[in-house]
């Protein structure tokens, strides 16, 4: 009797804690679902395929494929209908969007890169805290992966995603561009590193621009893949492309606004200072400078996602995410002037500045 009473009913989780824990099953669960291309093959297919019809397809377990699946549905990923005494299932239309190969909005590559690399990388994060990010950290974790060193034998440390991934801002570029109207009045000829998202999106806002995307040749040589039909962006012969690096001076062709987009937070301290030297040595008195990067509140209490990507950062290359009053720092010491932060969406903000 005794017993009984000492027994004491253990609370019932909140469930916004079982969320976190739990997170990365549905992470895994979709990332295992495009591998297999679930949603390339039921958006192939002419009707609704049955579970069976998937495996065979896949050659994999029916049991657990009808249990992905059946995930998948609760993950509003697929729907079900019953025909006859089988169920049918078919793509919802979030997933023929965002994960089908043939979509314009397919965010697939991202996908598996997220599955290959950040899904096993994020698994050091108990050492990046415990020591830092050392150079022997992130030599473990780019040989420890096959595309990460792939990347990393272009040159060492996190510089080349491209081919895997279209540039990080694309799903915000127009909400950038439309923010962007002050840049219009200094920049006839702009500069940014990438595939070029960011240099269709802008010159189709501002047609009088000429824009230069500057990276390294692995990335250039790649770049014509990206380039989008006449039709789609009719300004398109604005943007060219030149091979640069932005550690040295003498290889970045000259512009009177910089565009550093998604490329300060992958280096460590000293890396950005020389980063925003070489730029500041090569801008026009006049020029601008933007960046694009997640900004953290000023306490640091958010936003979620970007203190996430700054311990994603701290694991991958060494680099992080700042505060607006910290890149106003950062940018004044380098001789910056009028430096503007704004947000502008979900993880994407801007900081912009000048040159006297
Ligand atoms: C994280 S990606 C950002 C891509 C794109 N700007 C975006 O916003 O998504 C970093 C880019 O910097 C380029 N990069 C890395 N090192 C570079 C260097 N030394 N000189 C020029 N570009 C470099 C990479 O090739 C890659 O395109």
């Amino acid at each position: 009797m005794s017993e009984t009473k000492n027994f004491q009913v253990p609370s019932p989780m909140p469930e916004k804690l079982h969320k976190v824990i739990e997170g990365f099953f549905l992470s895994k669960a979709l990332f295992a679902a495009c591998e297999f291309g679930i949603f390339d093959k039921l958006r192939s297919a002419s009707s609704p395929q049955s579970a069976d019809d998937i495996t065979k397809a896949l050659s994999s377990d029916l049991d657990a494929t009808t249990r992905l699946m059946d995930t998948l549905v609760a993950m509003e990923l697929l729907e079900k209908s019953k025909q006859g005494d089988q169920w049918l299932y078919s793509n919802s239309e979030m997933a023929t969007k965002f994960l089908t190969k043939d979509s314009p909005d397919s965010y697939l590559d991202m996908i598996s890169m997220r599955n290959k690399t950040t899904y096993p990388i994020f698994g050091n994060l108990e050492s990046a805290v415990l020591e830092g990010t050392t150079q022997e950290l992130l030599t473990k974790v780019a040989t420890k992966n096959d595309l990460l060193r792939e990347i990393w034998s272009v040159r060492r440390g996190l510089h080349q995603i491209v081919g895997k991934i279209q540039d990080f801002c694309s799903n915000s570029v127009e909400k950038l561009c439309k923010l962007l109207l002050f840049t219009r009045k200094i920049a006839t000829n702009a500069l940014t590193p990438a595939v070029g998202t960011l240099a269709y999106a802008f010159c189709q806002y501002y047609p009088e621009m000429k824009i230069t995307v500057c990276d390294l040749e692995p990335a250039v040589s790649l770049a014509h893949h990206f380039r989008p039909s006449v039709e789609a962006c009719p300004n398109q012969a604005n943007v060219s492309f030149a091979v640069g690096d932005f550690f040295k001076p003498e290889t970045i062709p000259k512009a009177d606004l910089y565009v550093l987009s998604h490329v300060l937070h992958d280096w460590s301290e000293d890396k950005v200072d020389l980063i925003l030297s070489n730029v500041y040595k090569c801008l026009p008195s006049g020029g601008g400078l933007l960046i694009c990067e997640q900004i953290l509140d000023e306490d640091k209490s958010g936003p979620l996602h970007a203190l996430i990507y700054s311990i994603y950062m701290l694991v991958l290359t060494g680099g992080k995410e700042r505060s607006a009053s910290e890149y106003k720092h950062l940018l004044e010491k380098h001789g910056f002037v009028d430096v503007q932060a704004k947000k502008v969406y979900f993880s994407k903000d801007v900081i912009f500045c000048r040159k006297m």
